[in-house]
């Protein structure tokens, strides 16, 4: 049985010491629970000091991006083994905020900055099979822009960006993959998926791990939503049998509604 996961993307959001201030309330109120995983993922700078403060409970940590590369002269990235070293268990990769859609929630963005930070199949390709080795869990993004779902290309979206990622990357690596379908268009924008559709996306993308690998390990590997997912939304979709888990952004950044969506997962 897939064990819920419920994930806390903090993005931009909280220093060391808020970040620290955070994980120790949810330590308190939630760090010793099995029923489901727990998983924090700080920015970079916090990782060290989250790192201490979960240390003995059963909650995770993760972060929120990589570099392929073990060390070199690659000014501003994080190394796998860096993260590791951290205390690092997961790492959230192809967010669609670092897919070429990143800052569009910036009114004051100039877009002709926006390639320099976009990320492509191929990058994520290589930050996968660079990960795999020191035992990083990936969470890989998928999702559709509310352009391409309007066009009817929801699934062909999915399946290219799934391929993309997982090319030449064998079935018996990735039992401890999770996929989130996270619908940009429901990113931040308080307008959350309906359950039944987020529900069937998620259906879609197993199907597509059955046909690019097989059964079993379409039957592992979690399948979590996000955008816009809170406590009042939370029981909902996290009921839906396709989904697995939450990766919750704004939402995440509040202890309480935290917690509460951590007691929206089921029983499995
Ligand atoms: P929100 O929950 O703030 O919509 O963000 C979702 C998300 O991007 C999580 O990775």
């Amino acid at each position: 049985m897939r064990r819920p996961l419920i994930a806390g993307n903090w993005k931009m959001h909280l220093t060391p010491s808020e970040g620290a201030a955070l994980a120790t309330t949810l330590r308190q109120r939630i760090g010793m629970r099995s029923d489901v995983e727990i998983l924090l993922c700080p920015s970079f700078v916090a990782l060290q000091a989250v790192s201490e403060v979960i240390r003995g409970s059963e909650m995770k940590l993760g972060a929120q991006n990589v570099f392929w590369r073990g060390s070199g002269a690659f000014t501003g990235q994080v190394s796998p083994p860096m993260l590791c070293a951290v205390g690092c268990e997961y790492v959230i990769l192809g967010h669609s905020e670092t897919r070429g859609r990143f800052g569009v929630n910036d009114p004051d963005l100039d877009t002709s900055v926006l390639p320099y930070f976009s990320e492509t199949e191929a990058t994520l390709n290589r930050k996968l099979c660079a990960i795999l080795p020191h035992g990083l869990k990936p969470i890989l993004c998928v999702g559709e822009t509310l352009a391409e779902r309007e066009a009817g290309h929801t699934e062909s979206i999915i399946r290219a960006q799934m391929e993309g990622a997982l090319q030449g990357v064998a079935g018996d690596e990735l039992y401890d993959l999770a996929i989130a379908y996270e619908p940009v268009w429901a990113i931040g924008t308080g307008r959350v998926c309906d359950a039944d559709e987020a529900n069937r996306v998620c259906g879609f993308i197993r199907q597509t791990l059955r046909d690019l690998y097989d059964d079993e390990l379409a039957e592992t590997v979690r399948v979590l939503y996000g955008g816009s997912v809170k406590a009042s939304n939370a029981h909902t979709l996290l009921h839906q049998p396709e989904i697995d888990g939450a990766l919750v952004g704004g939402a995440s950044l509040n202890a309480e509604e935290f917690e509460q969506i951590s007691y929206c997962a089921p029983k499995r």
